[in-house]
């Protein structure tokens, strides 16, 4: 079954709201735990509020086609979703696992916007390309920001595993 562009972008944008809606769960659910790592705590927090505006931008471009997000939830996750689970789960390495499935997640959405704005160009909808755009240099500074962490948050996992002290998240 054919489908056109148009249909195929509203999907997309609907597809990418779902993920956002999906990050602002993951994240929050992130900075009620986390109780001993406040550089990850506070990177999480400013990216909840730039997550927001990008959820936003996401609805302006359905309600510019007439459309609104999808009420269904959507889980278009796959195996990052899996990933992201394995961080719910009370472990002595729950930082660490959160830590590898931010970076991972991150980098997904990057990838959604990429191939978001691609769907765009191709259907012939530039209206709110500089907006995706915007949300997708949000998603690359918080991924290399993820990677920037990821040493120092091990270090600070070590150090206070290794003095016998709560460490875990
Ligand atoms: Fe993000």
């Amino acid at each position: 079954m054919a489908l056109d562009t148009r249909s195929i972008y509203i999907t997309a944008l609907k597809n990418t709201h779902a993920l956002e809606m999906q990050a602002l769960q993951i994240m929050e659910r992130q900075i009620e735990r986390l109780e001993r790592y406040p550089e990850m705590e506070e990177a999480l927090r400013r990216h909840v509020e730039e997550t927001h505006a990008q959820r936003q931008r996401l609805e302006e471009a359905l309600g510019s086609l007439s459309e609104s997000p999808s009420t269904i939830k959507e889980g278009i996750l796959g195996f990052v979703g899996n990933m992201m689970a394995l961080g719910h789960t009370p472990a002595q390495d729950e930082i660490l696992k959160n830590t590898y499935a931010n970076h991972a997640f991150e980098n997904f959405e990057i990838a959604a916007y990429e191939s978001l704005l691609a769907i765009a160009e191709a259907a012939g909808q530039g209206g709110h390309t500089s907006s995706f755009q915007q949300s997708r240099r949000e998603e690359q500074a918080m991924a290399s920001r993820a990677h920037d962490l990821t040493r120092p948050t091990t270090r600070r996992s070590v150090e206070l595993t290794a003095a016998g002290e709560k460490a875990d998240r």
